[in-house]
């Protein structure tokens, strides 16, 4: 066994602990938030049929930004759903044997690393060249991006300039959901991609990078334009109202 996997094992325990007890601490907070007012951005669906179709189209289209702005739109769309194809593709590497479907996606995103990138590289373009948006971009909003390319550019430079022992790799992640440690590869790629998404992780719950889970919590896109038919009353205000 190698240090460094002793290292990087830890590292990605601690932050993967970190994600899940972040974001669920985050989310079991937004979730007893009170919504005292309605406030859905109209014209809204009246239903929650329509309401859950409507935040369907949100996270696969990104219906509004579309509206918003086409170039943002064009480069956040291109990003987020290229890391979700990447993603996919991960899952390769913590399974034993690979759901077929996981198989399939390997060919079908060989090259989603590339429009990952791309779709990242827009988006910090926009931030320096757009000069109302650079105007109000913040040294966070620079890192975000910055970290995500250097995670994206560490990938790419392993799957096609300095290759990794990829089934050692695999051994290694196997490993970590099996609390039995495998060694690393000591590839400088694989340890600068590894380590940054330890940061990712890290870094999530107490980022923006929260708008993914909080998108679903927002009022202005979880209401149902229903205050006509129905008193909106919030949960606390509801409990006030049945004290004698
Ligand atoms: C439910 C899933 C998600 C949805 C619906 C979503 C949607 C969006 C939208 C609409 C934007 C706004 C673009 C803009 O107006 O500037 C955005 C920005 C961003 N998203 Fe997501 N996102 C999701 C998940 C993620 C995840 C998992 C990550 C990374 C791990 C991510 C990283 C980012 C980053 C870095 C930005 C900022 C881009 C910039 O600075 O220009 N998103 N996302
Ligand atoms: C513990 C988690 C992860 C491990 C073990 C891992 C490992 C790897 C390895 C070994 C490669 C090279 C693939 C090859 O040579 O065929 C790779 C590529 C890549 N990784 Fe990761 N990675 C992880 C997490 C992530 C995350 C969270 C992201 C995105 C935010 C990411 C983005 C990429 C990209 C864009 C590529 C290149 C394109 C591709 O192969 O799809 N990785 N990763």
């Amino acid at each position: 066994m190698n240090a460094v996997a002793i290292v990087y094992a830890a590292l990605l325990y601690a932050s993967a602990a970190l994600l899940v007890v972040g974001v669920a601490l985050k989310i079991r907070t937004w979730a007893r938030t009170p919504a005292p007012l309605k406030i859905p951005t109209t014209p809204a669906p009246r239903t929650q049929g329509g309401v859950a179709l409507r935040l369907g189209r949100e996270v696969v289209f990104f219906e509004s930004l579309f509206r918003a702005s086409k170039w943002t739109w064009l480069f956040g769309w291109m990003f987020h759903a290229a890391l979700f194809v990447v993603l996919l593709r991960h899952v390769r590497y913590f399974q034993q044997p690979v759901w077929e479907p996981i198989v399939m996606v390997q060919a079908v995103g060989a090259y989603a690393g590339f429009a990952m990138v791309a779709g990242l590289a827009g988006l910090w373009a926009r931030r320096w060249l757009v000069d109302r948006v650079r105007y109000i971009s913040t040294p966070s909003d620079h890192l975000h991006l910055l970290l995500l390319l250097a995670i994206g550019a560490s990938g790419l430079a392993m799957r096609f300039f300095a290759h990794t022992d990829i089934v050692a790799v695999k051994a290694f992640t196997l490993g970590l959901l099996r609390f039995d440690l495998q060694p690393l590869p000591l590839d400088v790629p694989l340890l600068v991609h590894l380590g940054l998404v330890a940061v990712l992780m890290a870094i999530f719950p107490i980022s923006k990078l929260m708008h993914a889970p909080g998108l679903f919590f927002s009022p202005t896109r979880n209401q149902a334009d229903n205050a006509r038919e129905q008193r909106h009353v919030s949960a606390w205000a509801a409990r006030l109202e049945q004290r004698p």
